[in-house]
């Protein structure tokens, strides 16, 4: 039995109840962007309606409401994280911008030639190239945490690894492989060596109950799409007195105190950060998706996950055996709903299509992880990932789907 009624779930989200090609969708693609329920449609749509105006700067009532809402946004995901001080979010793009901003204004503030960052092998683009930006740039090493035989990080050579090392930059779940990573251990290892932990949680935060002091992190960069929420905004969540110390990022109105011809002082925290009109009405949304998955409990959440992908792992078994591979733990205590694959013989790409004949929406490709790619010695996977509006009849319609696929390619 789920944790979560799903049946009633699915009812909130209006493009679950689609058609394409004259079936239902299935919609298993949330690890790339999850799909939005009404509450988050018409808290944006109010938004805009009705107290709509730009904000910080206004001294009206709808200017007022504005900015009420939306640092109202930012203290719901200060919560939800379980941040410290709310001033400790900074609204940014996404994850990748996130992850940026750490790495042009903390990294370039105190990095050096010769100083090194680590990696793993299992990171996302957006946890890698703005790392080899900078090591071009300023001669930084980069390392990186190799991969164990069932998918997860391989410590072995931790210690050696993050010897002289400034910063450990790892994902919390991978966006391929569904591996969990356990944070706090590395954050211990990192800091006993003297090196900050800047956590990528795109897709950790979605779906498990995240805890930021818990983890003793340093950095934590996630995106509001994949949490139900709208596109367009994210967040860094960063120690006090990490942001207090770090330059600005991007220059321009809202980050200032003060201009005069001959400089600038910057403002407080966390809009020191925040140059330029910031996402307001996206914050709103941000802020209702977190109202909405908060309401179904994250260990809720966490359980159904852990049900319906043991449940498509076991099926996808049963049916297809060793005709398809599946490339992520087995064990669902250690792993996220994110399902990678590859069908003998056929192209990942070619099944995606295939599937979406039957409306079933999977991706193929490399998922932004081509390092991880190269390590598995494939060019694409496809991926199919779940979430919480996701029952068993999704993953039998995926497998039948599969089947039909499978008959097509006469593997
Ligand atoms: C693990 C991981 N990190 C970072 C990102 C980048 O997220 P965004 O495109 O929202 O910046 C993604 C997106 O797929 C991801 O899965």
């Amino acid at each position: 039995m789920s944790a979560i009624d799903v049946a009633a779930v699915k009812r909130d989200f209006p493009l679950l109840a689609r058609q394409v090609n004259g079936r239902r969708v299935v919609y298993l693609d949330s690890a790339s962007s999850a799909q939005k329920p009404v509450a988050v449609l018409y808290a944006m749509d109010d938004a805009y309606r009705n107290h709509y105006a730009n904000i910080h700067r206004g001294v009206y009532t709808i200017a007022e409401e504005a900015t009420a809402a939306f640092e109202d946004a930012r203290r719901k995901v200060a919560r939800f994280v379980n941040a410290s001080r709310t001033e400790e979010i900074v609204f940014t793009r996404n994850a990748t911008e996130s992850i940026n901003l750490v790495a042009y204004t903390w990294a370039r503030a105190n990095l050096k030639a010769g100083d090194a960052i680590v990696l793993s092998h299992m990171e996302h683009h957006a946890n890698v190239v703005p790392w080899q930006m900078l090591a071009a740039e300023r001669g930084v090493e980069l390392r990186w945490i190799p991969l164990t035989a069932d998918f997860r990080l391989d410590l072995t050579n931790l210690d050696a690894l993050l010897d002289g090392a400034r910063l450990l930059a790892v994902s919390a779940m991978s966006n391929v492989l569904g591996t969990i990573n356990d944070i706090r251990p590395l954050a211990d290892a990192a800091h006993a060596h003297g090196a900050l932990v800047l956590v990528d949680a795109c897709q950790f935060v979605p779906h498990v109950a995240t805890d930021v002091q818990a983890w003793d992190a340093d950095f934590v960069a996630f995106s509001s799409h994949k949490i139900l929420g709208p596109t367009g905004i994210g967040a860094l969540w960063a120690r006090y007195d990490l942001l207090d110390a770090m330059p600005p990022f991007l220059g321009g109105g809202e980050m200032i105190r003060d201009v005069r011809l001959d400089g600038f002082t910057t403002n407080d925290l966390p809009w020191k950060f925040e140059a330029g009109t910031p996402a307001i009405v996206e914050a709103v949304g941000f802020g209702a998706a977190i109202d909405y998955i908060s309401a179904l409990g994250m260990d809720a959440v966490r359980a159904h996950e852990r049900l319906i992908t043991a449940y498509a792992l076991e099926a996808l078994r049963d049916r297809f055996d060793d005709s398809l591979t599946i490339y992520g733990p087995t064990d669902v205590d250690v792993r996220g709903g994110a399902v990678s694959f590859l069908f003998d013989g056929i192209h990942a790409h070619d099944i995606s299509q295939v599937l979406d004949e039957d409306a079933v929406c999977v991706r193929a490709g490399h998922h932004c992880a081509k390092p991880l790619m190269r390590q598995l010695g494939v060019p694409a996977t496809t991926r199919a990932s779940f979430y919480v509006y996701n029952d068993e009849a999704d993953v039998d319609a995926l497998v039948e789907a599969l089947a039909k696929a499978q008959k097509f390619f006469a593997v």
